[in-house]
């Protein structure tokens, strides 16, 4: 296998799965449209049946790609030489701690099947492809009588694990590159601990002003908040986030505190808070993108799962019916 063929899961072997799925789809199509099966196609004339048990045992393939994906050994993605070892943040912005997990797992998920050694890759392709065209064999399948029943549910049971799959796609193909923009070399760690320095720092700046500016300082730096709720870092926001609105009214209280230094003070101070909301809003950036990158492996392997169930209802309560 040579450099190019490598290189990714989309043009796995040139095209191979993508070739190999197009066959099965036009062959299914033709043959829907021109085969005699009677006058309303349904799952259970002889076209019926074979679309219905290939698309099935598609399905295994493809739910057995995931036992593939961990027999498969990998390569571990080690971290970028951290530089605070395990420094604790003591007092400072607020990070859920269970990110750590995910953005571990995000990076690694970046260098995992999507360029690993061939088997996986050809796994993924075939996944891929063979998972798109179940969309065409199933729905011929069914014959496009569809009701409310279980039949039914295992059909909308198979889309919603595709759609989640498209969406697992487009995220390992976009947001990799974008984390790695973000980040550069850095961590999530090293971007706290500078953090916590600065809220430090800010603290000190602040202790010959007024009462009124301690007071933001201290909100910045106990109410800051990075990860939190799924709904909260795939936002990758926190609502008047106390770092950012101490930054804007420390500008705008520069102009009432002319006496002495305190001018200057408050232009070291402002310093200090917007490179510290530079800072949260790279972590937030980070940890919004490697949840994007992970949450909806939690709907498509459950669905999937559920999947198998529903698609085992159905085939029974065939067999039983009939
Ligand atoms: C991914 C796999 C499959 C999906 C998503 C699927 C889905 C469906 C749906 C939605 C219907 C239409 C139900 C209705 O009329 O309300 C149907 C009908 C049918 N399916 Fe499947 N099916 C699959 C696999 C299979 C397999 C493996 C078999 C046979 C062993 C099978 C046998 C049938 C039969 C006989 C019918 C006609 C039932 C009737 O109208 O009375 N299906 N299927
Ligand atoms: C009925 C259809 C499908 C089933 C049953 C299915 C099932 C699975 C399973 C069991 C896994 C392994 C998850 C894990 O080990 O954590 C997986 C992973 C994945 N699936 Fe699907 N899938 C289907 C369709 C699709 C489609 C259509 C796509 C894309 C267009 C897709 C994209 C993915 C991706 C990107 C992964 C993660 C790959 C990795 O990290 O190694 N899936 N799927």
């Amino acid at each position: 296998m040579n450099t190019t063929q490598r290189s990714g899961v989309l043009n796995f072997m040139h095209y191979r799965y993508f070739k190999l799925s197009s066959m099965l789809m036009v062959a299914a199509i033709v043959t829907y449209v021109l085969a005699p099966v009677g006058d309303e196609p349904y799952g259970g004339t002889w076209l019926g049946y074979v679309l219905g048990i290939v698309s099935a045992l598609i399905v295994l393939l493809l739910l057995w790609y995931g036992i593939a994906r961990r027999r498969t050994p990998r390569v571990r993605y080690q971290r970028p030489h951290p530089k605070n070892g395990g420094h604790k943040q003591a007092g400072s912005v607020q990070p859920d701690f269970s990110l750590r997990r995910w953005e571990d797992r995000g990076r690694h998920l970046a260098k995992d099947a999507w360029s690993h050694g061939g088997t996986l890759q050809g796994w993924l392709s075939s996944h891929i492809y063979l998972g798109a065209s179940l969309i065409v064999l199933a729905t011929l399948h069914t014959g496009f009588q569809f009701g409310w029943d279980v039949h039914t549910l295992s059909y909308v049971l198979m889309l919603l694990v595709i759609a989640s799959g498209f969406y697992g796609m487009y995220a390992y193909l976009n947001y990799p590159r974008l984390i790695t923009l973000n980040m550069g070399e850095e961590t999530l760690d090293d971007l706290l601990h500078k953090i916590a320095e600065l809220d430090e720092l800010a603290r000190i700046h602040a202790l010959g002003l007024p009462d009124e500016v301690n007071a933001l300082v201290l909100k910045a730096r106990q109410e800051t908040r990075l990860g939190g709720s799924l709904l909260r870092q795939l936002s990758g926001k926190q609502r008047n986030c106390p770092t950012i609105s101490a930054a804007r009214q420390i500008l705008q209280l520069g102009s009432k505190y002319i006496k002495n230094e305190q001018p200057e003070l408050m232009r070291d101070l402002y310093a200090v808070l917007l490179r510290k909301e530079r800072l949260v809003l790279r972590a937030r950036h980070e940890i919004k993108l490697n949840a994007r990158l992970q949450f909806w492996r939690y709907l498509h392997v459950p669905l999937a799962v559920a999947l198998l169930a529903a698609l085992l209802a159905h085939v029974v309560a065939i067999l039983f019916y009939w």
